[in-house]
């Protein structure tokens, strides 16, 4: 799972890797997805684990991270940057599309989207960050996506009636990261965070963290068999070959592709968590990269 970067056949833009970032491993999740989706797609992947968690900073620290990792992956020569984290897609997706030059895919619209197709009743719950559930934006997304519905003549009720309940879980990512999938503790802790949402009815749960598909069998436990769980990896993958299928940067080639992983922490301590995280498998070649010296301009 791992190659050195051709750039003489990537003169040709759509031969270049997508770039993708996340504050560290979650959004192997995602990854996994675009791996599924796009087999002939080459990837650059940059966690930050070094600076993780984003989920309890502020919006300056961020934006400006996000920043820092979209000009690391510019410099990387890829021609889409996909921001694996909702904390980041919350606070800087705006300003990362605005700077990026390259086309630039969150992860928030599509599970928001994928929320309001599938209600029933109204009532959707969200489990996310601290820093995503105070952006506020994952309820705004939601009801921009019922409104857009209604406007193509959805008829259903449950989308002029919307109740969305956002609910901050932050331990659900260090859980997720000590391999505490199946453990009682987060099992306690789930029915401390999600049992008000279950009690209100809800009958979709977004996982509004790209952490949160490795507790998905608990959280499933927890909310019950009546609660959808939205994991937005495979739709944010459908949204990446679309946007690639749209703007001409599909891959024309059909030879050797390469999956780099870079970190701004320690190699092997990545490589050993991130298997899981790409459901098996495990990357190799990691190399170690301070995002942080990417603060202006874009490295050649
Ligand atoms: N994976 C990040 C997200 O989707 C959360 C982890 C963190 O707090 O950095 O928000």
């Amino acid at each position: 799972m791992s190659g050195n970067q051709n750039f003489s056949a990537e003169s040709d833009p759509r031969n270049r890797p997508i770039g993708i970032f996340d504050s560290g491993i979650g959004g192997l999740t995602v990854l996994r997805e675009i791996w599924k989706a796009l087999p002939n797609e080459s990837t650059v992947y940059f966690g930050d684990s070094g600076r993780y968690p984003y989920g309890t900073k502020s919006h300056d620290n961020i934006v400006q991270f996000s920043l820092q990792n979209m000009r690391f992956l510019l410099s990387r020569n890829v021609k889409m940057i996909v921001i694996a984290c909702n904390s980041a897609s919350a606070h800087a997706g705006d300003e990362v599309r605005r700077q990026a030059g390259v086309p630039v895919i969150e992860v928030i619209s599509p599970g928001a989207e994928q929320a309001a197709a599938l209600t029933r009743n109204g009532i959707i719950g969200i489990s996310a960050t601290r820093a995503t559930v105070t952006s506020g934006l994952y309820e705004s997304a939601i009801r921009e996506a019922a409104d857009r519905m209604i406007a193509v003549g959805e008829n259903r009720e449950a989308l002029r009636n919307l109740s969305v309940l956002p609910v901050a879980c932050p331990l659900f990512v260090s859980l997720a990261e000590e391999g505490y999938w199946n453990h009682p503790a987060t099992k306690m802790i789930a029915e401390e965070y999600l049992s008000d949402i279950r009690e209100a009815g809800a009958d979709v749960l977004v996982l509004g963290c790209t952490h949160y598909p490795l507790l998905g069998k608990i959280i499933g436990e927890v909310m019950g068999p009546e609660t959808i769980l939205v994991d937005s990896g495979a739709s944010v993958a459908q949204k990446v070959r679309q946007t690639l299928f749209e703007t001409g940067l599909s891959r024309s080639e059909t030879g050797t592709i390469s999956y780099q992983f870079f970190t701004s922490d320690d190699p092997e301590m990545f490589e050993h968590r991130a298997g899981p995280f790409l459901g098996g498998g495990k990357p190799s070649g990691t190399r170690f990269v301070s995002a942080e010296s990417f603060s202006e301009g874009v490295k050649p």
